[in-house]
Order: C-alpha cells, then structure tokens, then sequence
C-alpha cells in the first residue's frame, strides 16, 4: 500500500457513507495538511492520517478507534500512524508520541469547533477571526459538546500557542471550503 491521500480518501470511502462525518475527515484532513506544512512534515502522510482518523466511526462506533487501528494494520500503515489514530481518543491510553500524533488530537475537535462558528456567522468562513472562536470558546452554551479543556491541552501538549493554533485551523479550513466550493461542496452546508 502506497501512501497517498488518494488510497486515504478511497479507503475511507469504503467504511463511511455519512455526509457530515466525511465533511469531518476533511476537515481534519485539512488542518493536518495546514500543520505538516508550518512543521516541515510529509504532507500525503499527514493528510492520510486527519482522513481517516475517524475511519471505524460510523460502522463500529463502540470500538472507535480501536477498530479503525486494526483496519488500518491490515492495510499496511505504519506504526506511528496508527499510534496516532489510536492516540487521538483519550481512553485508549494511547501516549502521544510523535508530532503527528500531537498534532492529529490537537486539530480533531478544534476543527469541528471552527466550522460550528463559521456556521453562524452571517459570511461564514469570510473574515472569521481567532478573536471571536476565542469568544465562542468562553460561551459555555455555544457547541457544548465541545470539550473546551481538551482544545487547551491538546495545544499546549502540541506546543503551539492557542491564537496561532487557531489561526492555522481557520486558515487551512478557508483553504479547504475554497477547494470544495470548486466542486460544487462545503464544509457547512
Ligand atoms: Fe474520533
Ligand atoms: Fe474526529
């Protein structure tokens, strides 16, 4: 098995048919990409692993993501890789070893969390700044499924200070909507 974004993507599409979960494996996808890039990283590497992070999610959810790290071996991923799926649920106990697997939990909530205030602002993703997800982050009401403290952590532990962590999820979020919009999709709709 070739690492390649397109393996990635085909393999996912094989276990996930939810439109919003596919929406969330791209977004993911993205702020991954957006990180490989700011840290020197192998970006179809990246890439694959924020697409198929959530790969069990749909068909085994009680065995997520366990039951992904095992879809993945088969298929020939290496390693540090599935640590990484593995790694990005707390339960797991799984330690967060390598910059991908730090990045990878860093980028899973908070992007779901950006979308979430991109989607009630009137221009959406257009001129979205840290300054307000920092507000809807203090907003207890606001996505509260959101676990906020996790959002901290997971930046700290990555080492990157929250306003540019924000920053590079907004920003490689706007890239994505562009891309989809090309093909006639969004990440909000
Ligand atoms: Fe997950
Ligand atoms: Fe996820």
């Amino acid at each position: 098995m070739e690492m390649n974004r397109e393996n990635a993507f085909n393999l996912l599409n094989e276990y996930v048919d939810s439109d919003s979960l596919l929406k969330h494996c791209l977004a993911v996808e993205a702020s991954m990409i957006g990180y490989a890039k700011k840290f020197g990283q192998d970006v179809e590497t990246w890439a694959s692993c924020g697409l198929l992070h959530d790969i069990d999610f749909e068909k085994y959810p009680d065995e997520h993501p366990l039951r992904g790290a095992e879809i993945l071996k088969d298929k020939g991923y290496p390693e540090d890789f599935i640590m990484a799926v593995k790694g990005h649920a707390d339960y797991t106990n799984t330690p967060r070893e390598t910059q991908m697997a730090k990045t990878l939990y860093a980028v899973d909530e908070l992007s779901s969390f950006v979308i979430a205030c991109a989607l009630v602002r009137p221009n959406k993703f257009e001129g979205l700044k840290v300054k307000s997800v920092k507000k809807k982050l203090k907003d207890k009401a606001f996505a509260k499924a959101v676990d906020r403290e996790q959002i901290k952590r997971s930046a700290e532990e990555l080492g990157v200070d929250l306003t540019e962590h924000i920053q590079t999820v907004i920003d490689s979020l706007i890239q994505r909507e562009d891309e989809l919009s090309q093909i006639g999709m969004s990440l909000i709709k």
